[in-house]
């Protein structure tokens, strides 16, 4: 049977999205039902529109692929995730909210800086990031926060090294990144962080237009810029999505991932013994579990598109849930579980189709090295609260825990 759009019919009837956690550590009950019972379905978001919540791993994957869908924040019907994003995504138009061509000539000017090979001369780099913040915890107090001693630092200093961000300022930069990445932020709120951080980031490329440097903000300077290529504007925009993705994404996996590898004290015990493919697997399997970019990916249909019975009419949101297909049975077996030695995790944590995380080559070098490192530097680390006092980013675009108090 094909359903049609019958939009505000029932609209009383339909489940709110994203819906809150039960368990911190997995996504809302209420997506598996839906999965099972309702694979498609509308559901009420903040503005009061119904786009289409799409829970399975087949019906995600094939639409984040669709051609005939767009992720044009500008467009009618485009699901926003919450005022404050929506205002900030139309003052600070960047290539994740962009459709091919434009998407494509933009994502073509960077994508040479995160290719696997690229990102694999960061290594030692990396290394002696790791090492040394592990050595300044070490001589620090015991308990300490790992997400402020080492899960956002990691990150952080990594993406200034690759762009040309003084790491100085990264109280400034990672408080007007939480600021612009909160659902519940006011819109003024989320434009002003919004604002501020381009206004840094402008200051920055004038800076580097008048003077060459060799990272990646120089370069865009240099090539896109000057040569007119490329607008100020245009380059800032790009600069607040490198830096924003860049470490906010990556230390919520530190962080969330540690804790969940703690919890699970055999499989901590593989990853401390660092043989790389089980390293590796570890990695896939904790992005999968714990999908941190949680509210769905937006899309609006640019025609009409049938799948799974169901009729979505050109115009209308969709929301592909990737933190639901990466729990659906049908993808994963035990996919509540965490298994480090799981085979073929084609999972969508990183999205799908022609968004596909740039950095992701950068993410899982990051967390390769992160993860043992840590586990072996403190082969007797332990969460030193409860767990059950831990506070969790709820009301984050990437979720994750506030903080993480550990001893060893
Ligand atoms: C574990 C860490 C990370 C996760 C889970 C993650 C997740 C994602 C996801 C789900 C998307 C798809 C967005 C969509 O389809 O609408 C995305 C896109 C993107 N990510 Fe990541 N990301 C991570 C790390 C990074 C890093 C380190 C960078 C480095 C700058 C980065 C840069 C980007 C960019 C530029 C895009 C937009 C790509 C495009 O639209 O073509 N991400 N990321």
């Amino acid at each position: 049977m094909t359903i049609t759009a019958g939009h505000a019919a029932d609209a009383s009837a339909e489940p709110t999205y994203p819906m809150p956690r039960g368990c911190p550590f997995d996504p809302p009950a209420e997506l598996a039902q839906l999965r099972a019972e309702k694979p498609i379905s509308r559901v009420r978001i903040w503005d009061g529109s119904s786009p289409w919540l799409v829970t399975r791993y087949d019906d995600v994957r094939s639409l984040l692929a669709d051609r005939r869908v767009s992720s044009d924040a500008y467009r009618p019907g485009y699901p926003a995730q919450s005022p404050g994003i929506l205002a900030r995504r139309r003052n600070s138009t960047s290539f994740i909210t962009m459709d091919d061509p434009e998407h494509a000539r933009y994502r073509k000017m960077v994508i040479s800086d995160f290719t696997v090979r690229r990102t694999e001369s960061l290594r030692p780099l990396i290394t002696k990031i790791v090492d040394d913040l592990l050595d300044e915890m070490e001589r620090g107090p015991r308990p300490t926060d790992l997400v402020e001693a080492f899960a956002l630092p990691l990150p952080s200093m990594v993406i200034c090294q690759m762009l040309g961000v003084p790491y100085k300022d990264h109280d400034f930069f990672q408080m007007h990144s939480r600021a612009i990445l909160d659902i519940t932020m006011d819109p003024a709120e989320t434009v002003r962080a919004s604002d501020e951080l381009r206004d840094y980031l402008t200051g920055l490329m004038a800076e580097k237009e008048a003077e060459p440097t060799d990272d990646i903000l120089g370069r865009l300077a240099q090539r896109y810029v000057l040569t007119g290529e490329l607008s100020r504007d245009d380059a800032v925009s790009m600069a607040l999505l490198l830096l924003v993705a860049g470490h906010e994404t990556t230390a919520n996996m530190i962080g969330f991932g540690t804790l969940t590898l703690l919890q699970n004290p055999e499989q901590a015990a593989e990853v401390r013994d660092g043989d790389p493919a089980v390293v590796n697997r570890a990695v896939e399997e904790l992005l999968r579990l714990l999908t941190v970019v949680h509210t769905g990916r937006r899309r609006v249909a640019l025609d009409d598109i049938e799948i799974g019975g169901v009729t979505i009419r050109a115009g209308e949101g969709i929301i592909a849930a990737t933190e639901s297909a990466n729990r659906d049975a049908a993808a994963f077996p035990a996919p509540d579980e965490l298994d480090i030695h799981r085979e073929s995790n084609h999972h969508l944590a990183f999205g799908f189709g022609v968004h596909q995380c740039l950095g992701q080559p950068l993410a899982r070098l990051e967390l390769q090295i992160a993860y043992p490192a840590l586990l072996r530097r403190f082969p007797e680390l332990r969460v030193a609260v409860p767990v059950d006092d831990i506070r969790y980013r709820d009301k984050m675009v990437v979720y994750g825990v506030q903080a993480l108090p550990v001893s060893w």
